[in-house]
């Protein structure tokens, strides 16, 4: 059924134009889709998408003493959807998710990406980790890295975010990890990166103090504006 909708997504793309390409498409005339009424999440207006991936992974907790979780970062394979038509995104950021949700365990994200290249062969972007913050030296910063996968040999085609902006998931923020904004202190692969369209990745409201680590799946879209290297 999945790989059905797979077939019927990925493979219009073929039959809509033999020669279109399947990754690498100029995305900088791409409208990012906000939601109204908020004013953290601003489109930017100086510099345009260079890339718009989904990020496929998960979201890691540790049970607090206070009994909530608290977020420990985050690992996720990014893959390419610059030569989908944009009216599927939302849609493609779904289907992938349902997928993902029901993978099991012992495949990994990069796995599940790669069954989905059965139909049309998805390219990987590169890969969306935590490290400890760069400016400061304590804390855990996110980074965007392309410089394993779609950007090899260029050693700049990273950046490290600092959040910027952040609202409640739109869809559903008890099961959606939140919309963001951030902007890039350190690396040339984007001035700024959003995080929007998140399916999954939340945690249980409580837990039990002592209880071990948990990760949470989810997938989101990841836009990255104007880099330059
Ligand atoms: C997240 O947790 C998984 C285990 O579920 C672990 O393999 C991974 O290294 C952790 N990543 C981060 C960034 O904490």
């Amino acid at each position: 059924m999945l790989a059905s909708i797979f077939t019927i997504l990925f493979s219009s793309l073929a039959l809509a134009a033999p020669s279109l390409k399947i990754s690498g498409c100029d995305v900088s005339k791409a409208k990012l889709s906000l939601p109204t009424g908020q004013t953290q999440l601003v489109t930017p207006t100086t510099t345009a998408p260079a890339f718009i991936g989904i990020g496929v992974g998960i979201q890691n907790y540790t049970c607090a003493s206070a009994g909530t979780y608290s977020s420990t970062g985050a690992v996720a394979e990014l893959f390419d959807i610059s030569c989908l038509n944009p009216s599927l995104y939302t849609d493609a950021t779904e289907l992938v998710f349902d997928l993902w949700k029901v993978a099991p365990k012992s495949l990994t994200a990069q796995q599940v990406i790669n069954d989905l290249s059965l139909i049309k062969s998805p390219v990987i972007l590169g890969q969306h980790y935590f490290i400890t913050n760069p400016i400061t030296g304590t804390g855990l910063s996110p980074k965007w890295d392309f410089t394993s996968a779609s950007e090899k040999g260029h050693s700049n085609a990273f950046v490290v975010g600092a959040k910027a902006g952040d609202i409640v998931a739109p869809t559903n923020p008890t099961t959606d990890v939140d919309w963001l904004m951030l902007n890039g202190v350190q690396g040339d692969l984007a001035k700024q990166v959003f995080r929007i369209q998140t399916r999954g990745g939340q945690p249980p409201t409580s837990c039990t103090p002592g209880t071990p680590d948990i990760s949470v799946k989810y997938v989101s879209q990841y836009w990255l504006f104007g880099g330059s290297f």
